[in-house]
């Protein structure tokens, strides 16, 4: 995909986009990484709504800022004191922020949420993470984030750990990996939180070779690149089965121990206790990094979306 391919589409998935289509986004994070501050004001003729039916701290403020930066403006819909409260339907309340916006960023507890409301509106819409399915714009990062710090996405073994049941940011990575060429990948975690058979079955079609581990000491000293999840208490339909894995894997200085050199540790964060606060001062962390590169790697993608560096 060109950069004038990427204009006006809806980002609902990372399954929608091509290997050629993520280095474009990537190469142009790159450069806004570099000096967030001198982008041009390229969106400063347009408005970004958010409309985020679930808490969030990072995706929400990193997809304002990055608007921010490139001159746009920001509305926020705040659900919890909006109509919605009134029983207002999500489709005509998308339909609404339809018409006093440019873009739509849209986060639902509900998986479809945002299929629906790029049906609805006439404005790109962007899935900032529907129920367990997508979270693009994660995944976006996250490659970022390995291509930044590691010089590279092909050849390097990778090891997914926790919760790859219900995190979507998890899937997602999965899916943006299968565009590339990874040396391995390792899903690490208890039975009940392996992916669905939904994610496995994609995976597969995909092409994407993964081996299943019950512990990431089996191939600690083998990897590049520890990507961890925080266990999705909220998705659990029965809070029993979530008892039963609370506090089944943790990563400590300690576990990290015999980890390879060079190696990263990313996590979406919000941590709860599967990562240790100690591990922040180890070089491998690579997590605050990680959070902050939501900011350019979101201008790439508004700035592309709406075409600002084009027009
Ligand atoms: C993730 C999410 O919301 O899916 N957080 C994020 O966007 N940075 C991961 C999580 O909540 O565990």
């Amino acid at each position: 995909m060109s950069r004038d391919a990427w204009a006006g589409t809806d980002v609902l998935s990372i399954l929608d986009f091509s290997r050629a289509d993520i280095e474009t986004l990537l190469k142009e994070a790159s450069t806004f990484a570099d000096n967030p501050k001198s982008a041009k004001k390229s969106l400063k003729d347009e408005i970004v709504a958010t409309a985020f039916f679930e808490p969030s701290t990072r995706t929400r403020l990193s997809f304002s800022a990055a608007a921010l930066r490139l001159g746009a403006k920001v509305i926020d819909l705040s659900p919890d004191v909006s109509s919605v409260l009134k029983g207002e339907s999500l489709a005509d309340t998308i339909r609404m922020l339809d018409g006093y916006s440019d873009l739509i960023v849209i986060r639902h507890p509900s998986e479809g949420a945002a299929l629906l409301a790029s049906e609805v509106a006439t404005v790109p819409v962007i899935n900032g993470g529907d129920g367990s399915q997508h979270h693009p714009s994660q995944a976006m990062l996250d490659l970022f984030t390995v291509k930044r710090l590691m010089g590279r996405i092909d050849g390097l073994n990778y090891a997914v750990v926790g919760d790859i049941r219900y995190a979507r940011s998890a899937a997602s990575l999965l899916y943006g990996l299968s565009k590339f060429k990874p040396g391995s990948v390792h899903l690490i975690s208890p039975e009940s939180l392996r992916p669905r058979d939904e994610v496995r079955d994609t995976l597969l079609k995909l092409g994407l070779k993964t081996d299943q581990l019950a512990n990431l000491d089996d191939v600690i000293a083998d990897v590049d690149v520890i990507y961890l999840t925080r266990i999705q208490k909220e998705r659990f339909p029965d809070p029993n089965e979530y008892e039963k894995v609370k506090g089944s894997y943790r990563i400590t200085k300690s576990s990290l121990a015999r980890a390879k050199k060079g190696s990263i540790v990313l996590h979406a964060l919000p941590r709860t206790n599967e990562l240790a606060y100690e591990v922040d001062s180890l070089p491998s962390a690579a997590y605050m990094k990680q959070a902050r590169f939501g900011v350019p790697v979101r201008m790439a993608l508004l700035d592309l979306v709406l075409g600002g560096s084009t027009r």
